[in-house]
């Protein structure tokens, strides 16, 4: 048997439509990635062309945001549609991470860039998974409820473009993430749901490291192109990414990530609150 190139391996996962089986193959590639890396042996990124949008399940039904119906967080049947709603949003990382390595084959980097982003993946198959075991819990599935439309966009806008896919997937997009998540934990704590509660723990923690992948490669190319990092984010930023940021920030996991605030701050619909 042939071995498959990275690239391959992604574009694999990109076509694969199942949820269950997409985190399935994802997981697959990348316990055989990091089995070479650890005998020492580098698996060829080689070149492939990455489908323009990844193949998904016939349900959920995909809506525009606006059509999607609002539930009562408070609610069981509020907690329901939260917990769909990240099971989407996990789903649609998983394609983004495996993208990635797809879709920028060609630009030579370095073997840490691309075992960055497979462990992403891998994290984002497990992410989908918890999700979906949690909305199983709840007497429930993914694809029971419809689903934003359009978050392939930030994906598509990047096509082109390394750096502005890092600025606006991981530094605006995934970073958004870790401002939310803490809200969304409260809701469930309050609800005695422990096992929701647990899951997105390991989804909080495991984003900050994504946030910070999403840094480290940014700040990579700009130091290859002598390039001043936050004037060409804030610019990639105002060219993909459609609209403000919305504070309150998570300032502390943001800083983890290394992403500081006069990164985040200056693309905010708002100024920052006067410190000392
Ligand atoms: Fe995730
Ligand atoms: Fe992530």
């Amino acid at each position: 048997m042939t071995e498959l190139t990275l690239t391959q391996m992604a574009t694999e996962v990109l076509t694969t439509a199942d949820g269950r089986a997409k985190t399935a193959l994802s997981h697959q590639h990348a316990a055989t990635w990091f089995a070479a890396r650890a005998e020492g042996r580098t698996i060829p990124v080689g070149t492939a062309t990455p489908p323009d949008m990844p193949a998904r399940p016939a349900r959920p039904e995909l809506l525009a945001p606006r059509d999607v119906p609002r539930r009562r967080p408070g609610s069981p049947q509020g907690r329901i549609a939260l917990v769909h709603a990240v099971a989407h949003i996990e789903l649609n990382a998983v394609d983004l991470h495996w993208d990635i390595i797809a879709r920028f084959g060609h630009v030579p980097m370095p073997m840490g860039f691309y075992d960055d982003w497979v462990k992403a993946a891998d994290e984002e198959s497990k992410h989908f998974n918890l999700m979906c075991d949690c909305l199983e819990a709840m007497d429930s599935h993914y694809g029971a409820l419809p689903a934003h439309a359009g978050m392939w966009r930030a994906a598509e806008d990047t096509a082109q473009d390394l750096l502005g896919r890092l600025a606006v997937v991981p530094m605006v997009l995934e970073a958004r993430g870790l401002d939310v998540t803490p809200g969304m934990i409260e809701i469930f704590r309050k609800a005695n749901d422990d096992a929701t509660v647990a899951a997105l723990n390991v989804i909080y923690a495991e984003e900050v490291g994504h946030v910070a992948y999403g840094s480290k490669w940014f700040h990579f190319l700009c130091g290859r192109h002598d390039l001043d990092p936050k004037d060409v984010f804030h610019d990639l930023v105002r060219t993909y990414f459609h609209g403000a940021l919305k504070p309150p920030f998570n300032e502390e996991k943001r800083a983890e990530a290394g992403i500081p605030p006069d990164f985040y701050w200056p693309l905010a619909d708002q100024t920052p609150p006067r410190r000392g």
